[in-house]
């Protein structure tokens, strides 16, 4: 039996007739889709994902779970909208119906930890550490949230995640929120300013989570991403989402998607997350 299988049984990932109950444009390129999927939402956990079909042929798209409300029995994702898959589910409609919602996928986070810890997020990943801040702030740590944006237009949620940390950081690239710049500036500024940060999680494109990783390394905090390669099966069947950390490698759908950021090959997981990179092109101007 492979760990693939066995995590799927402890999981009991349900696969359900989910609906969609709201779409709301959050900023340009990015929807927050709500579906109606009460037996994943009685059991996600933060740092856990989902996979959805939006039809019947189309491919099956992973999505962190940005928010859910076990009495509505909801779950919402935030969906940047990069490639076919991704415009086709920010077009549902209210009442539509999707071929697939299966989850939760993935190992939940290790919130484990006591003391401050730095949550950041860029694009999708900003409505992604929400339930983590949330998560961490009810088991009494001291929660910074650090977002990014290239202009402050980009950035959401910043009420939601005020509500759940301590202190939010803004950084955009253009300087208009916030200081110039991106995530992982302002965590060097904080671990220069000798803010003792026991644990940095960060979630957003590949090379955010890299250059976060980096920035970290020389402090030596611990510094956790959720990596988003390749998925199909989100079972460990499949073999597609394999990747290396600590020279092992590893099936981010089953073992992760989050895993220490200090032993990832990067390099590894942005040239896999390349691989299709002709035919998507292809399928985005259909
Ligand atoms: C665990 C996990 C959680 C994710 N959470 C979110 C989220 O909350 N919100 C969000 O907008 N996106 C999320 N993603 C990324 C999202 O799955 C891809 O952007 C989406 O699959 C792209 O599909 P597409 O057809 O629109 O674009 P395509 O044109 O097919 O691809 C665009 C890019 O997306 C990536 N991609 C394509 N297919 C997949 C796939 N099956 N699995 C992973 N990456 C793929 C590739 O790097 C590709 O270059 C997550 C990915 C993973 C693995
Ligand atoms: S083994 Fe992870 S997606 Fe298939």
């Amino acid at each position: 039996m492979s760990v693939g299988v066995r995590h799927h049984q402890e999981t009991a990932t349900a696969l359900e007739e989910a609906q969609v109950l709201r779409r709301e444009p959050l900023v340009p390129n990015l929807q927050l889709l709500t579906v109606r999927a009460p037996a994943v939402a009685s059991k996600i956990q933060p740092g856990q994902f989902v996979i959805v079909m939006a039809d019947a042929t189309s491919e099956r798209i992973p999505l962190t779970v940005a928010d859910w409300d076990r009495k509505e029995g909801s779950v919402s994702c935030v969906i940047m909208q990069v490639g076919r898959s991704t415009y086709k589910l920010g077009d549902l409609e209210p009442g539509d119906r999707l071929a697939a919602f299966v989850g939760p996928l993935g190992r939940a986070l290790d919130l484990n930890v006591d003391g401050t810890v730095a949550v950041a997020g860029g694009c999708y990943g900003i409505g992604s550490i929400y339930p983590v801040a949330r998560a961490l702030k009810e088991r009494g740590n001291r929660v910074i949230a650090i977002v990014e944006g290239r202009s402050k237009f980009l950035l959401y949620w910043l009420d939601r995640l005020s509500q759940v940390s301590d202190q939010v950081l803004v950084s955009t690239k253009d300087r208009s929120l916030g200081k110039r710049g991106y995530c992982p500036g302002l965590i060097r500024e904080l671990l220069d300013a000798g803010e003792p940060i026991q644990r940095v999680i960060a979630i957003g494109c590949t090379f955010m989570m890299y250059e976060m990783s980096e920035a970290t390394r020389p402090y030596g905090v611990k510094t956790i991403v959720s990596l988003n390669p390749i998925m199909i099966d989100g079972t460990g069947m499949c073999g597609a989402c394999r990747v290396s950390v600590g020279g092992q490698t590893k099936f981010a759908c089953v073992d992760g998607p989050d895993f220490d950021g200090h032993q990832v090959d990067w390099e590894l997981l942005l040239a896999r997350r390349k691989a299709y990179l002709e035919p998507e092109t292809i399928a985005a101007e259909r």
